[in-house]
């Protein structure tokens, strides 16, 4: 990637395009996935239960996975005062052949589904060793690249800890909602340490679109011919370009950016 910010600092800025990988499961949907589909596959009466908002990136690919690969799967959601018809994600999921079971916030909260039947448990936002071990196929991938520096956007901090479990340097994790506490009890769960958090570009509170990130979002797609969204990889980006600005980075450091994806609206 060129940009005039990266020249004057004296480093170069790749970006890994993991938003390629598929227009519905991409980025990191799809590697935290992997591990979690491998058990499905090989134990077809399993189906895969997870959790997720009415909006959830996570459910809405899982749904699609299943019913590409003729997977069961379950999908609680917060908020019982939802159906399948409240918006398009969730019609289009139930059309996938996920069961949608809508529960309370109490409920959610406990992560108790009304469903008595053996189920593998994908925790919220594919969390957990799973989806930690799913991202090594994403190291491997990069490992020849030798790049000095990993620069990650962080919800549940899966991928990036998945991203340091398997690659000898600490990551640069760029936080997207007000985390840390949970963030750093999920590194010593896993003894995954020694990480970089950043809290600055949090920007007020999760989802919120302010006009500073789209905007930096439309000149960055401008620039680059890239499309990245201000939830995740625009705060990411935005990071990154304010680091390098001050100069955080040394003269010469070859960093990668992980491009984790986004979500497709259905049509
Ligand atoms: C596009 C995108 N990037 C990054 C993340 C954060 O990933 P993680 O929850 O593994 O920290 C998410 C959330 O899953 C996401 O949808």
């Amino acid at each position: 990637m060129n940009h005039s910010i990266f020249k004057e600092a004296e480093i170069k800025v790749y970006v890994k395009r993991d938003d390629l990988i598929h227009p519905i499961i991409s980025g990191n949907k799809w590697r935290k996935l992997s591990e979690y589909i491998g058990i499905a596959k090989e134990n077809p009466e399993l189906p895969l239960l997870s959790f997720g908002g009415a909006y959830s990136n996570h459910l809405y690919a899982l749904a699609f996975v299943g019913n590409q690969l003729n997977i069961q799967t379950i999908g609680i959601v917060r908020g019982d005062e939802l159906t399948y018809t409240s918006n398009p994600y969730l019609t289009q999921m139930h059309e996938w052949g996920m069961r949608l079971y809508f529960i309370n916030r109490k409920q959610y909260k406990l992560k108790v589904w009304p469903v008595n039947e053996k189920v593998l448990v994908i925790p919220e936002g594919g969390y957990g060793e799973l989806g930690i071990n799913g991202i090594s196929q994403l190291v491997n991938e990069v490992t020849p690249f030798d790049p000095t520096h990993i620069i990650t956007a962080v919800g549940t901090g899966t991928t990036a800890l998945g991203i340091r479990k398997f690659w000898d340097k600490p990551i640069y994790g760029i936080l997207t909602l007000n985390n840390l506490a949970e963030i750093q009890r999920h590194e010593n769960e896993f003894n995954i340490t020694g990480n970089i958090w950043l809290e600055d570009y949090i920007m007020g509170k999760y989802a919120k679109k302010t006009d500073i990130i789209n905007n930096f979002c439309a000149t960055f797609e401008n620039d680059h011919q890239v499309k990245i969204e201000p939830i995740y990889t625009g705060k990411m980006f935005y990071g990154l370009y304010d680091l390098i600005q001050k100069k955080h980075f040394p003269r010469g450091s070859k960093i990668l950016a992980l491009h984790s994806g986004g979500i497709k609206l259905p049509n």
